[in-house]
């Protein structure tokens, strides 16, 4: 079959990897793709919202599979503009339909769907620019520190964990009344907070049946320690080592379950990837948040170490026959190390040439922000580059990242020397 991987980060990289092994797949595409894809694919300059452009590409090329990579395009509903539309109707498209999708697109949503169906996670309450004042009047209620959260889409960047009240109270002010995220903060969900240590778990579902994936944990912070700003993700390590069979079948019946369970409850068409976001408070998991998608570094661990034909499992998500696939899960750690440009997750430059990626052969680089120019690999993002790799343990896989590392460059390369050390 034809398929065509949407988005052009890392995880798309692996996406693309993971599918060019698999005998299922004829000719694969991505859209817009990076330097890395463009070995193992042919990359299309198409924008992964320009539902149009899209849907030329597929009728052009008879794709008969799409694999949406990032959140936009399901949020913007781009699984339902296939089904709307008669001439591609007939193309699988993996990912939820907008309905579900707003269990990322909106805070308030997620929240409402956990409580609807007993999943654990922090209370909360939402508040609009009505109502701000009672918005600061429940602050004071709870104890620091303070958890707000833009409803909508803000790249990453609408969660504001803050200490003092009052400073608290004016972020609070900042969201609604003078739009600081734009529209995504016209809502505002305001949280306890959780403290615990954070994993995720990714979730296949036909909108049946389902299959967990290995857990991940990310490194979410630019500085060593986890300090600093918040990034997309400085690296990942797979399987989490505190995620033990029992702490593991807790997720399973207590969120999982219900949460699959409750998308039929509620009707909402989801035939894809669930990445949810778990705290461990105690010996408990509790959610944080749902993605409608994977996660960015963490399919880079994640489906290294699936063992399966990926096509099939894609097919049997399509065709609703999930429960007939046996997952088969390599033994072995999978780690992955983010090099990043200089500056990132502020401002940083473009267009450095990457040198030494054809030396690295003990792990894999999956490419993000790099893309081919004149024949070269240059940067084209904040995150670049990220090096894969496996080992008996997850500090052996570590050690041979950062030996890859060794052999790669590019102008203000930069990247965290202490992956796993919370482990
Ligand atoms: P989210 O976008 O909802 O995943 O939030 C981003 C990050 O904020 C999470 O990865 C957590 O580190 C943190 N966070 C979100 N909600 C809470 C909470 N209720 N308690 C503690 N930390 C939180
Ligand atoms: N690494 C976190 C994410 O993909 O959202």
């Amino acid at each position: 079959m034809n398929i065509l991987v949407l988005g052009s980060g890392g995880r798309e990289h692996t996406f693309a990897w993971k599918i060019a092994q698999s005998p299922l797949c004829k000719n694969l595409y991505v859209a817009p793709g990076n330097s890395g894809t463009a070995a193992i694919a042919t990359n299309v300059d198409i924008g992964v919202t320009d539902f149009d452009a899209i849907k030329e590409l597929v009728l052009d090329k008879q794709i008969d599979m799409v694999v949406v990579g990032p959140e936009d395009p399901l949020v913007q509903g781009v699984h339902d503009y296939f089904l709307n539309d008669e001439a591609i109707k007939h193309v699988s498209v993996i990912g939820p339909q907008k309905i579900a999708a707003q269990l990322e697109g909106s805070k308030e949503f997620a929240k409402e769907f956990l409580f609807r169906h007993n999943i654990p996670t922090a209370a909360y309450e939402s508040f609009t620019k009505d109502t701000v004042e009672k918005g600061c009047i429940f602050l004071e209620t709870l104890n620091p520190p303070y958890v707000l959260k833009a409803d909508g889409l803000a790249a990453g960047k609408g969660v504001v964990i803050l200490n003092d009240l009052n400073e608290a109270k004016a972020e609070l002010k900042s969201m609604l009344v003078d739009s600081k995220f734009g529209n995504a903060s016209s809502k505002v969900v305001i949280e306890e907070f959780l403290d615990g240590i954070e994993l995720s778990c990714f979730v296949l579902t036909d909108g049946e049946n389902y299959k967990i994936l290995p857990t991940a944990k990310d490194y979410k912070r630019i500085g060593e320690g986890d300090t600093g700003l918040n990034t997309g993700g400085m690296g990942a390590v797979s399987p989490v080592p505190f995620a033990t069979d029992d702490f593991l079948n807790k997720i399973e019946e207590r969120i999982v379950k219900p949460t699959v369970e409750g998308f039929k409850k509620d009707n909402l068409p989801y035939k894809g990837f669930v990445f949810i976001g778990l705290i461990k408070v105690g010996d408990d998991p509790k959610v944080i948040e749902y993605n409608v998608r994977m996660g960015d570094p963490e399919t880079e661990v994640v489906l290294p170490r699936l063992k399966n034909d990926f096509v099939e499992i894609l097919q049997a998500i399509a065709n609703g026959t999930l429960n007939k696939i046996d997952l088969e899960i390599d033994k072995r750690a999978a780690t992955t190390i983010m090099l990043v440009s200089g500056g990132y997750p502020e401002a940083y430059e473009k267009g450095k040439e990457i040198t030494g990626i054809d030396a690295i052969t003990e792990s894999i680089p999956f490419h993000a922000g790099a893309q081919l120019k004149e024949g070269k690999v240059v940067t084209s993002g904040g995150r670049v580059i990220s090096i894969t790799s496996y080992g008996n343990t997850y500090q052996e896989a570590i050690k041979k990242s950062y030996q890859s590392i060794e052999k790669l460059h590019f102008d203000k390369m930069y990247y965290r020397k202490d992956i796993g050390f919370d482990l």
